[in-house]
């Protein structure tokens, strides 16, 4: 085994980089190739702010394998997909040179607040830095993908849209971005329900929602009009257009995971409960907020930030949720020191 220092070797080079969470508003559940990671559907995301995750990569030629440490733990059960992810970045670099992954989350890891996205985002900007390469951001939001659809996003600010893409080598299946942060600062109040990781991975669950969900054909129909219906709203800061489209998008999901054999059911009362209250704050208190939910029970209220303290009041006082964090939107992944 190579030795494994607080200080790089000589030969060896350090990147670190930060990347924040991504909330898909149209939502991207299938693949259209699995190899390449290609989604089935396109999706619309805003890129969060406050939770990070932040990464450094050493590439040190000393090394006989990867060692990944996340949040100061040595890994066992994500080490394998990193390992996967910088073989691809090492094909790419022209290099066989092994390395060290410190990786850190603000938030909790694998409950439905989309660490996956964040962290293929920053694995990919810092591997890439780490093995010399200059890639444009189109390039590591293609890269990004390989590790985690979602990721792809993670790689833009503010509001981005994910192309499906057509080719078979996935090289136009990337995400773009289509209105910084400041376009429309909105907030979003995440309602944490269950502190534990989510029983069925979202590779797996789409995986099989593709294979057995009877909604699925007319789910993936329904991807293209979403998206073109939300990138239209966003751009003339519509939220009840925004709201309508959001929320069916997360129904539609939803549908297709449960009706999925055996069905999958993310869901725990209180994001139920949670979802009605949302759904009251702005039909009947003329709140300025809407809800989404991914592949956990986490409900996200995305709301006018003048209206975010009333609605994290009102979340809270549902039993069954546990915390509410209010974060606003923010920039994409990015290097936070030179390369050393
Ligand atoms: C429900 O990006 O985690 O959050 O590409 O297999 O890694 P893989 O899946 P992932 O799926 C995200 C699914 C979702 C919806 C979304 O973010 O669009």
């Amino acid at each position: 085994m190579g030795p494994v220092t607080d200080h790089p070797a000589a030969g060896s080079r350090t990147a670190t980089a930060v990347a924040h969470p991504n909330i898909a508003l149209v939502k991207y559940w299938g693949k259209r190739d699995a190899t390449l990671n290609l989604p089935a559907t396109g999706s619309v995301s805003i890129t969060l702010d406050t939770l990070t995750t932040r990464t450094t990569v050493t590439v040190d030629p000393a090394l006989d394998r990867d060692h990944v440490i996340l949040d100061g733990r040595v890994d066992a059960d994500s080490g394998p997909r990193i390992t996967t992810f910088l073989d691809l970045v090492r094909q790419r670099a022209d290099t066989t040179a092994r390395a060290r992954v410190d990786t850190a989350n603000t938030f909790p890891t694998g409950a439905g607040l989309a660490s996956s996205a964040s962290g293929f985002a920053a694995l990919a900007v810092a591997a890439v830095a780490a093995t010399g390469m200059t890639l444009t951001v189109d390039e590591l939001s293609v890269l990004a993908r390989r590790g985690s659809g979602s990721a792809a996003r993670s790689l833009v600010g503010g509001f981005a849209a994910m192309d499906p893409g057509h080719r078979a080598d996935g090289s136009d299946a990337l995400a773009r971005q289509i209105a910084p942060a400041d376009h429309w600062p909105l907030s979003v109040v995440i309602a944490l329900t269950d502190r534990d990781a989510k029983a069925v991975p979202s590779t797996v669950g789409m995986t099989a929602s593709a294979a057995t969900s009877p909604y699925y054909d007319a789910w993936v129909a329904q991807s293209a009009p979403d998206c073109a219906a939300a990138i239209d709203a966003i751009a003339r800061r519509d939220l009840a257009a925004l709201a309508a489209v959001t929320e069916a998008s997360t129904l539609a999901m939803h549908a297709v995971m449960m009706a999925t054999r055996p069905g999958l059911i993310y869901w725990s009362g209180a994001t139920v409960d949670a979802i009605h209250r949302v759904r009251r704050l702005r039909e009947v208190d003329g709140r300025q907020v809407f809800f989404t939910v991914d592949a956990g029970p986490q409900v996200k209220a995305v709301c006018e930030p003048a209206d975010a303290p009333a609605v994290a009041a009102a979340l809270r006082e549902i039993p069954g949720v546990l915390e509410t964090t209010t974060v606003g939107l923010g920039p994409g992944a990015h290097l936070v020191a030179g390369v050393t």
